[in-house]
This record gives C-alpha cells, sequence and structure tokens, in this order.
C-alpha cells in the first residue's frame, strides 16, 4: 500500500511506531524502501553528509530538487518528503513557491523549521494542497544564530513554547512533527498532547516514531556520530577494507 500523509498521520491512532531515515539518492530510497521504512526524507542534512558543507545553512533549493529527484526516480511506497532548505521559506508566497519547486522534483509532502514564528507559510503550504511535516526543538538552520546545536526543553519556558508551538502547527494542518534534541519528558508531553505523530531524533524513547540520518545508522559518514545514535553496521570501516582488499589484488 502506497504511503501518504493520512497513513503516516493514522499511524498514531493504531498506536504503530513511525520509522524514519534520510535518503538522498535512488539507491538508498530503494534500498530503504524495500526494507519497510515508511516515510522517507531528502533532508537538508545532505549538505554535511553528501555535499560536505559546514553545516545546512548553505543548502540551496537546486540542490534539494536534484536530490528529491533522484529518491523519487525509485517510486517508493513510502511517503517521500523533502526539506524546504534554509531562506526559501521566508514568505507565505516564497514558501508556497518553494514547496511547489520540490514537489515538481517529486516530494510527496515537504518539512521545514519553527512553529507559530512560521505559521502563516505552514497554513499557505497547506492550502496550496501540500501536506506539511513540522520541525520543532534544535533547529539546525538556526545554527549559526545559536552558536551551535542545543538541547531544547531544559527550562519551563522553552517547555511551554515547545509545546504552543506543537498546538499551533497541529492546529494549522501539519500531519507529523519532528522534534529535534527536545529533552525526553518533554517530547513525551508534547507527543501525549497532540493528536499528530510526533517524530523524534535524540528526543528519548516516547515520540510517536524516530528518524535518523541514514548515514549515521549505516555508519558511512565516520567523522562524526551524534551522541545519541548507536551505529548498525560499520560501512566505511567495510568499504575501505574491500578497497584495500581490491587495491592489493590489482
Ligand atoms: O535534514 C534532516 O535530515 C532532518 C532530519 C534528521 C530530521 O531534518
Amino acid at each position: 500500500m502506497k504511503m501518504t500523509a493520512e497513513t503516516i498521520r493514522a499511524m498514531k491512532k493504531r498506536g504503530k511506531k513511525i520509522a524514519s531515515l534520510t535518503a538522498y539518492d535512488y539507491p538508498t530510497t530503494r534500498l530503504l524502501d524495500e526494507a519497510g521504512v515508511p516515510l522517507l526524507l531528502v533532508g537538508d542534512s545532505l549538505g554535511m553528509v553528501v555535499l560536505g558543507y559546514e553545516d545546512t545553512t548553505f543548502v540551496t533549493l537546486e540542490e534539494m530538487e536534484h536530490h528529491t529527484r533522484a529518491a523519487a526516480r525509485a517510486k517508493p511506497r513510502a511517503l517521500l518528503a523533502a526539506d524546504l532548505p534554509y531562506r526559501t521559506y521566508e514568505s507565505a508566497d516564497a514558501a508556497v513557491q518553494s514547496a511547489r519547486r520540490l514537489v515538481a522534483a517529486g516530494a510527496e509532502a515537504v518539512k521545514a523549521e519553527g512553529g507559530r514564528a512560521i505559521l502563516k507559510q505552514v497554513h499557505a503550504i497547506i492550502a496550496a494542497g501540500i501536506p506539511f511535516i513540522g520541525h520543532l526543538g534544535m533547529l539546525p538552520q538556526s545554527v549559526r544564530d545559536e552558536g551551535g546545536y542545543h538541547i531544547k526543553g531544559k527550562t519551563d519556558l522553552e517547555r511551554t513554547s515547545l509545546l504552543a508551538d506543537a498546538i499551533a502547527l497541529t492546529g494549522a494542518g501539519a500531519f507529523a512533527i519532528v522534534l529535534e534534541l527536545v529533552t525526553p519528558p518533554v517530547a513525551a508531553e508534547i507527543t501525549n498532547r497532540i493528536s499528530i505523530p510526533t517524530i523524534g531524533i535524540g528526543s528519548g524513547p516516547d515520540c510517536d516514531g524516530q528518524i535518523l540520518v541514514t548515514n549515521d545508522l549505516v555508519g558511512s559518514f565516520p567523522w562524526f556520530t551524534p551522541k545519541f545514535v548507536k551505529p548498525k553496521l560499520e560501512s566505511a570501516r567495510l568499504i575501505q577494507a574491500a578497497v584495500q582488499d581490491w587495491v592489493k589484488s590489482v
């Protein structure tokens, strides 16, 4: 069965955990789809793990379109979402134009960072008929403003602000919300308070689903692994060993 925003949303009601991973190209999308992952994200994390940028603020809409087209050629059964990159959704009109470009490239939903601060943009994207995923907590596109990647939800002010953002995004019609680096008790509280699924990354076990950067899960970007990830595979080491073996055989 083809996954849609509706079927992903319904997984929460059925108590079915949502496993989600990033995919930036055709073979990875096919492999993860054939492995049964229901939600795939062409994340702007590709800026670091594919393009070698320092952070996601360098990623352009053209780069996101290019990778979304490649992933979409796999025609996954999974829902294929794509990130709106940095500064491509500063107004409602810009958000709709950028989201339409990702949809034309093959995305079936878009994700953007922020809550009440981007509510006009979220309303406009959803009014244009494009399914929307929210992203709250640590917002990687704000890394330069915030001077690093900081855990969110530690103070009561942050807790109430995250809750208000999650409630606002739900009211605007988002079908899921990524919670990144939110303290586990606050992530659990948000998960219990809203009707749409929360998909955690570094936010504890109590979200409705979990998302990881695939390269972190399979160890193909060994130069940096977030503390909360336990890689299931050391693919970088395996690749290097295979290549060294082949080099010797030449
Ligand atoms: O860009 C990305 O890959 C993401 C996920 C890790 C949530 O936003």
